[in-house]
């Protein structure tokens, strides 16, 4: 049966395919992921840093400042500091070196504002402070850092302020922070273009103003992590665990990495928020990488694919060819021995009949000379009869004598032939009678064909059914080319006898070695010439071989091993 080698291409091509890509894949991706995760753990890592680092910029700020208002307390009275042009030389050095107060005040202990140095001078001078949520604080805890809050002046600031005991009393030391300086520290934490950094406090509002969007005391939309479950712990309770917390959240559509911890010192976070578009740049291009390596990849092994199962079904087709061949030799071998016992059976059978026959018919012939029956008025026809008979015996012997000739098994005779001799021997025998229907010999015998070791009879017996073939196929008016070749590479001689006869069409070629194929009128061929031939040929180890053209011609080959 003829194999579909379309399928059988694709399923090979596809199977290569399937088990080379899928582990591709499979590796492609586990590495993309691990790399993805990497990556991004990295990037929180950094914000981690990034968000404590400036966590401690603030807490460091806030502690030297603090560190400061009881250094400047403690180291001058209240009566010095109640004095407002002593009180600006303090604030004078306070501010020397960083330009972090805004402005500065003394308040006693009934919350009156003794004494003041700054901007808002008329504003806050005589204000008492005694019912503000702050002076109590600090009354009871002995500091207090504010949260943002617009107070007296109607604008946004945060004071730290110091209570100091003197003698039987108690005052009040109070600054107003220079935001800028928290904002700088703030702005340093961000990272990319789109790098966002605030402060809030434990309600939410912001302490800073945001790089994108929003301003003082305004509640931001956030992620709940970031404003509810941080642990926020209050000075002076340093002892509190601090936490920082890194999460990548989308909020109203907006995907984002966020992280947030806690100020000791203040009861304020710092907010960090990254775009991680930006930040995941690098990820997305090994993305793109990945996905080109992968197509290259799989370009690669589908032309591989293709081109070993290319290879793979070219082999097959080839074998199959093979295969096809030798089972159709086999087959015909099969025949040959079926027909050949056959053969050998009926020979014996009707030989002996044949044999009383001719005997018969010879007696018959004997009487018939007799003179008184040659007087018969049908004699003549007897006689006819008579010699019709031993026609058709002699015909009927022939046939048995070729049936037995192809039946007979015999070993091939091993003698030292020269093909070009032998050909010229045999053609010679029938250029004669082929010259009086004008069929003219060509012969072209190559010289470096060696002597072989085969049956010289037999040879020519096949070589004589084939010329005589030929002749049979011109009929009248042509040539027959008998030529030799040596092929050293297979060691063969080869013998071809070409004619310019009618051809066999296609239908016909694949029956012309069957026994008593023929096409020859009856009587006139038994069709066992080319059987025979061929299990001759067959016999010495030789191939033969034909080609045609309706029309054209027929070229018999005959490949003889040389030994
Ligand atoms: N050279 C040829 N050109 C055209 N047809 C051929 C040729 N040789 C053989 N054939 C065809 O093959 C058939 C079988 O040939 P084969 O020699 O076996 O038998 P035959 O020639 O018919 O009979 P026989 O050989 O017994 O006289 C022929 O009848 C003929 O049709
Ligand atoms: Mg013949």
């Amino acid at each position: 049966m003829e194999r579909n080698y379309r399928k059988l291409w694709w399923q090979h091509c596809l199977a290569i395919i399937c088990f080379s890509v899928i582990p591709l894949l499979f590796v492609n991706f586990f590495f993309y992921t691990l790399f993805d995760r990497i990556y991004t753990e990295k990037i929180k890592e950094n914000l981690r840093s990034s968000a404590e680092n400036q966590r401690d910029s603030i807490d460091l700020f806030f502690n030297e400042r603090i560190a400061q208002l009881f250094t400047v307390a403690n180291t001058n009275t209240f009566e010095e500091l109640t004095n407002e042009t002593y009180l600006n030389k303090v604030f004078d050095i306070m501010h020397a070196k960083s330009n972090s107060y805004m402005d500065i005040g003394i308040i006693d202990n009934e919350g009156n504002h003794v004494s003041y140095v700054g901007p808002y001078y008329s504003l806050l001078k005589a204000v008492n402070y005694k019912n503000e949520p702050w002076f109590n604080a600090v009354k009871a805890n002995g500091i207090y850092i504010s949260d943002i809050f617009k107070g007296y002046r109607k604008a946004p600031h945060c004071i730290i302020a110091v209570m100091v005991r003197e003698k039987s009393t108690s005052w009040i030391l109070r600054v107003t922070i220079n935001l800028k300086n928290i904002d700088d520290i703030v702005q340093k934490a961000w990272l990319g273009h789109f790098s966002d950094a605030f402060l809030i406090n434990k309600a939410n509002q912001l302490q800073t103003r945001p790089r994108f969007g929003g301003d003082f005391l305004e509640t931001p939309s956030l992620p709940e992590f970031t404003t509810a479950s941080l642990n926020r712990p209050t000075y002076p309770d340093f002892s509190s665990i601090v936490v920082t917390k890194v999460e990548r959240r989308v909020l109203h559509g907006t995907d984002a990495f966020y992280a947030a911890t806690p100020i000791s010192n203040t009861k304020w976070v710092l907010v960090i928020k990254e775009s991680p578009e930006e930040l995941l740049t690098p990820l997305q291009k090994g993305k793109y990488w990945a996905i080109f390596l992968t197509t290259l990849g799989l370009a690669i092994i589908a032309t591989g694919a293709a081109l070993f199962t290319n290879a793979l079904i070219n082999r097959i087709k080839e074998t199959d060819r093979e295969n096809a061949a030798n089972a159709d030799m086999l087959l015909q071998a099969n025949k040959m021995i079926a027909l050949s016992k056959m053969a050998a059976g009926i020979a014996h059978e009707v030989n002996n009949p044949l044999a009383a026959i001719a005997e018969k018919a010879g007696w018959m012939k004997d009487l018939l000379a007799e003179e008184d029956l040659a007087a018969s008025k049908n004699f003549a026809e007897f006689d006819e009869s008579v010699d019709k008979i031993e026609q058709h015996v002699d015909r009927a012997r022939k046939i048995i004598h070729n049936l037995l000739g192809f039946a007979r098994r015999m070993e091939p005779a091993k003698e030292k032939i020269s093909v070009n001799n032998l050909l010229e021997e045999t053609t010679g025998f029938l250029e004669n009678e082929a010259k009086y229907v004008n069929i003219g010999f060509t012969k072209q015998y190559a010289e470096n064909v060696p002597v072989i070791t085969s049956d010289l009879s037999q040879i020519q017996q096949v070589v004589l059914n084939l010329l005589n073939n030929a002749i049979d196929a011109i009929d009248h008016d042509g040539t027959i080319t008998v030529s030799t070749r040596y092929s050293e590479k297979t060691d063969e001689v080869e013998i071809a006898i070409a004619d310019t006869g009618k051809g066999i069409s296609e239908n016909e070629l694949n029956k012309i070695f069957d026994p008593f194929f023929t096409t020859k009128e009856v009587g006139k061929g038994t069709g066992l010439g080319l059987s025979i031939s061929y299990s001759i040929i067959e016999k010495l180890g030789g191939k033969i071989r034909v080609q045609s053209k309706v029309g054209e011609g027929t070229v018999f080959t005959i490949l003889l091993p040389k030994q």
